[in-house]
């Protein structure tokens, strides 16, 4: 099910286990230490196999706001590219930008890396604790300005990827009012 920004092409919407798309690139919203975790962290990694557990100890952990990117190993993905977003706090300690900065930080590495689909977990909207609605619109604020920068003469595909009703409508929602 697909569901697109208002003439805006290159997005969708879908509920999905993000380790079965086959897309050039899947998101992980992980943690400092890159060594995997719970929620779609501990799926990615389960999905991916022990080799991504290697390539991740070689790199050394990812302050919150920044990306790393490594092969996908048995996942349909080539890429993964895995950002940490912050832990929700109440909202006065820029967790607001550093979860936009999340969204930026992929987009960079992804179009450093010419991928051209990208798929996105909702970042910090579980184990993190950020509100989801805030998170989805946050989401959505930087898919929209990525995809207006860059979509359209480029042909890139950005997906947003629910894992729960509860998410999918809170996107729909927030697009809704974009
Ligand atoms: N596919 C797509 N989305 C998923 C999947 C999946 N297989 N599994 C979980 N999700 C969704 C959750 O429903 C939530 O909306 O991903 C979103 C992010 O939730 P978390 O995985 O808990 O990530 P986050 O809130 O960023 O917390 C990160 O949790 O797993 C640990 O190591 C991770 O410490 C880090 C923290």
């Amino acid at each position: 099910m697909k569901t697109y920004l208002r003439n805006l092409d290159g997005f969708s919407l879908v509920m999905a286990d993000i380790t079965r798309l086959d897309v050039q690139a899947i998101v992980n919203a992980a943690n400092n230490t890159l060594l995997g975790g719970g929620g779609v962290d501990g799926a990615i990694h389960r999905a991916a196999g022990p080799e991504l557990l290697e390539e991740c100890r070689c790199i050394g952990g990812c302050p919150t706001g920044e990306a790393r990117i490594t092969r996908g190993y048995r996942l349909p993905a080539g890429w993964i590219i895995h950002t940490v977003g912050p832990i929700w706090r109440g909202g006065g300690f820029g967790e607001d930008e550093l979860l936009a900065r999340c969204y930026k930080s992929c987009f960079s590495l992804a179009a450093r890396h010419g991928i051209r689909s990208i798929a996105f977990p909702a970042i910090s909207a579980g184990a993190y604790g950020f509100p989801l609605e805030r998170a989805c619109r946050i989401a959505l604020s930087e898919m929209k300005a990525f995809l207006e920068e860059e979509g359209e003469e480029n042909g890139v595909e950005v997906i947003a990827v629910c894992y729960s009703p509860a998410a999918y409508q809170c996107y729909q929602k927030v697009l809704s009012e974009l």
